[in-house]
């Protein structure tokens, strides 16, 4: 019998025993316990789930649970893999309760659960039991594996979901759960991945930050218990604490070296990740969203999805698997990945929220003059009863302030156009000052406690999503934008607030539950964006927060980059974009050249360039040497983009081990490069840089020269550019970009010399 007979016969069981007296009752449920019983003992099934390097191995044991017996390299003969778990020595009869595939909670387990359900009758328990699995290949490079448990007794079904990207060592995983009761359930914890490592010890790499100093790592030895990471802010969710990690196994893994898996929730709201070190001194991993507050019904024969969280592992270091995670990213996941991006000149920084149509046609001309694609009009453009003057009024009224813009966002564009550049706008539409009409006219669309007092962030509360006429309303703000002014190239959507006081007067009014808001808001937001690609696929657009508490790989599918901080010195840049390179592709990461610091604009222009590059500054209070730099490093910047968008990323020199900061962009086929190399301590040294620096990703048999770029004007290179070096060379002994305090920034162009 195999685990789906059993179930079948449990489920007639169930409903004969539902309908039969008691004497029948208990003859019925004692065969139901035969049935379970060691006399019906699964054929052991083994489910691997391979990419091209490695493989995570299922397998069932002989009651029908599914355990994770194996992650890590691949075995290049598929056949040992049933072996495998002889290999462990593990208290048997309890080993399942550690490495399951997918923990429920309320029978044998004790462990933190990836599952947790109240069933219809108030039982709490649950028991999940193999029952079959199916293999698809969607193409030449995906695979997606599913594998369906069932609970004997109440017959609720999960569905796990491994997505393989092949070629990227990707792998995406999430669960479906669905209701096969009668009745609504109630689930108090629905993750999306449980996982299983065996290794010696574990290093586990994750980040807490605020507004201005994001993206800070951490680095702890995980031991006994439970170290998790999480948010609970309910929109930008990870301002504080973002969404991804790494784990090195056995030993602190480092650029090129060593076990490392980098992970993320896909999931735009709160979410939770566990790291448990058990008593065998391995590793559970559970990710999913965050049960804080989040009990979720479903209906009868309702499902639920959860988010997907994706991963990569590396047995050669941080650098393989953070390129792993960008040739997926840029293939299949961040809209037009593999496309380019439009420069940019923003006025944020440079007005604020002074401005009128005249200034800002003075700057369109400044945008043409420094040679950028596009102008982006930034916040203060809307609002007319409360006029968004500041940050405190206006919030929610998207029509043109007819004082600042007496012709409207039409006559901008036109504007514009006519100057030469494209022309981009910024929306915050998920928020409202309470000072706006749309607070006086929907009190009911925000979300706030009705008899408590208010709580702002940035002087704003966050509209309810989770009501869908607050999700056309969202809609109908870009809707209305893009009708007006088909030419509209561009949109910075922002997000600057954090949900307090959890409370939607639309659940209430429609009978649902509370806690379901944190969910159904993000899953109100992803409506909104699909219905927006749906109608405008290939707008560019930036996702945006005040600081960079919003990039997610759910979010990057509808937006083609993200804004990683708000903090645009140039030294605080290196390391808060060097640490998010590790999970998202340099394309993505718009970074501005701005006056936030005294740094020469080389400095803060060379920085800008290792990702897409805009200005917020004025143009015309540039000297004429400064703009004259300006000019040619957009210039040079179209000439090296390809390789900063498309290329591989090696990270050379470690800012947080060393006095400078190294990286290159090598493009694929090996005959080009570009690498930056800062000073980022200016405390006295000797020298910055005494030794070269090898370069990667090149061709050992190829001649290359290395050309220093982007000088500032009038200065003379201190390297030779005549010389042609071998790309071992290069990568054996390394080139000297020469870093000190009078060249702090330093880029090398690297060409491959053609025969
Ligand atoms: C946020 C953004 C900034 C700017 C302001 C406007 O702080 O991060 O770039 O758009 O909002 O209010």
């Amino acid at each position: 019998m195999n685990a789906e007979m059993i179930n079948k016969v449990n489920s007639g069981l169930r409903k004969i025993v539902g309908c039969c007296a008691a004497g029948a009752q208990f003859f019925l449920l004692l065969l139901l316990m035969i049935a379970s019983a060691s006399s019906f003992a699964q054929a052991i099934v083994t489910i691997p789930i391979e990419t091209q390097k490695n493989v995570l191995i299922l397998q069932t044991d002989k009651d029908a649970r599914l355990g994770i017996v194996y992650f890590g390299k691949r075995l290049s003969n598929k056949l040992e893999y049933d072996a495998i778990t002889k290999q462990f020595h593990l208290i048997s009869d309890n080993m399942l309760t550690f490495n399951s595939a997918y923990t429920p909670a309320g029978t044998f387990n004790l462990l933190e659960p990836a599952v947790q359900i109240t069933h219809a009758d108030g039982n709490m328990s649950l028991d999940l039991k193999y029952v079959s699995s199916e293999t698809k290949k969607l193409d030449e490079n995906i695979t997606v594996t599913s594998v369906l448990l069932r609970d004997p007794l109440y017959l609720d079904e999960i569905t796990l979901f491994y997505k393989t990207y092949f070629k990227e060592n990707v792998v995406e995983q999430w669960s479906v759960i669905k209701n096969s009761e009668k009745k609504p359930i109630r689930m108090q914890k629905y993750a999306s991945a449980n996982l299983y490592f065996l290794a010696d010890e574990y290093y586990l790499t994750h980040y807490n930050g605020t507004w201005g100093n994001e993206m800070k790592p951490e680095e702890d030895h995980l031991t006994h218990g439970i170290k998790s990471i999480d948010t609970k802010l309910g929109t930008r969710a990870n301002l504080m604490e973002p969404a991804t990690f790494m784990v090195s196994f056995d030993k602190p893994a480092t650029e090129n070296e060593g076990k490392v898996l980098l992970g993320q929730l896909a999931w735009s709201g709160n979410f939770k990740i566990d790291f448990e070190v058990d008593v065998f001194k391995n590793l559970r991993l559970i990710a999913g969203i965050n049960p804080y507050a989040s009990e979720y019904t479903l209906a009868p024969a309702q499902e639920f999805t959860t988010p997907a969280f994706i991963y990569t592992f590396s047995d050669n270091g941080k650098g393989e698997a953070s390129r792993n995670l960008h040739h997926w990213a840029t293939k299949y996941r961040l809209l037009d990945g593999q496309g380019s991006r439009l420069t940019l000149l923003n006025n944020w920084e440079a007005t604020y929220f002074d401005f009128d149509e005249n200034k800002l046609t003075g700057l369109f001309k400044g945008a043409k003059k420094l040679g950028v694609d596009m102008f982006l009009l930034d916040d203060g453009w809307f609002g007319n009863k409360y006029p968004r003057n500041g940050d405190r009024s206006g919030l929610g009224d998207w029509q043109e302030n007819a004082k600042k813009l007496p012709h409207g966002i039409g006559y901008l564009v036109k504007e514009a156009n006519a100057a030469g550049v494209k022309f981009g706008i910024w929306v915050e539409p998920e928020m409202v000052n309470p000072k706006s009409e749309l607070y006086e006219k929907h009190k009911d669309w925000v979300i706030t406690q009705p008899d408590r007092p208010e709580k702002y962030y940035r002087n704003q509360l966050v509209l309810d999503l989770s009501n869908p006429a607050v999700q056309n309303f969202v809609f109908g703000v870009l809707d209305t934008l893009f009708t007006k002014n088909p030419t509209l190239a561009f949109v910075k959507w922002d997000c600057n607030s954090v949900i307090f006081n959890a409370h939607s007067a639309y659940l209430q009014k429609m009978g649902l539950p509370q806690s379901q808001l944190y969910v159904d808001y993000v899953k109100g937001l992803y409506k909104v964006l699909e219905r927006l690609r749906a109608k405008y696929p290939t707008v560019p657009m930036m996702l945006c927060s005040g600081g960079g508490g919003r990039v997610d790989y759910a979010a990057l599918q509808y937006f083609t980059e993200y804004w990683p901080s708000d903090n645009t010195d140039p030294v605080e840049r290196i390391f808060i974009q060097w640490e998010n390179s590790y999970f998202y592709p340099a394309i993505a990461s718009c970074n501005h050249v701005t006056d936030w610091s005294n740094l020469p604009i080389k400095f803060r222009t060379d920085v800008a360039m290792m990702g897409k590059l805009g200005y917020d500054i004025v143009v015309d209070k540039l000297s004429e040497k400064d703009l004259q730099f300006s000019q040619q490093a957009v210039a040079t910047y179209q000439s090296i983009s390809d390789l900063v968008w498309h290329g591989d990323l090696y990270r050379l020199v470690n800012p947080n081990q060393n006095p400078m900061a190294s990286l290159m962009f090598a493009n694929l086929d090996k005959s080009r490069a570009v690498v930056f190399n800062y000073l980022t301590n200016t405390r006295f040294m000797p020298s910055a840089s005494p030794k070269p620096i090898q370069l990667k990703g090149l061709d050992g048999a190829k001649q290359y020269t290395v050309k220093e770029i982007n000088l500032y004007p009038g200065v003379k290179s201190s390297i030779n550019n005549s010389n042609a070096y071998s790309g071992e060379f290069l990568m054996t002994v390394g080139i000297n970009p020469d870093v000190n305090g009078r060249r702090a920034s330093v880029l090398l162009e690297i060409n491959e010399v053609k025969k």
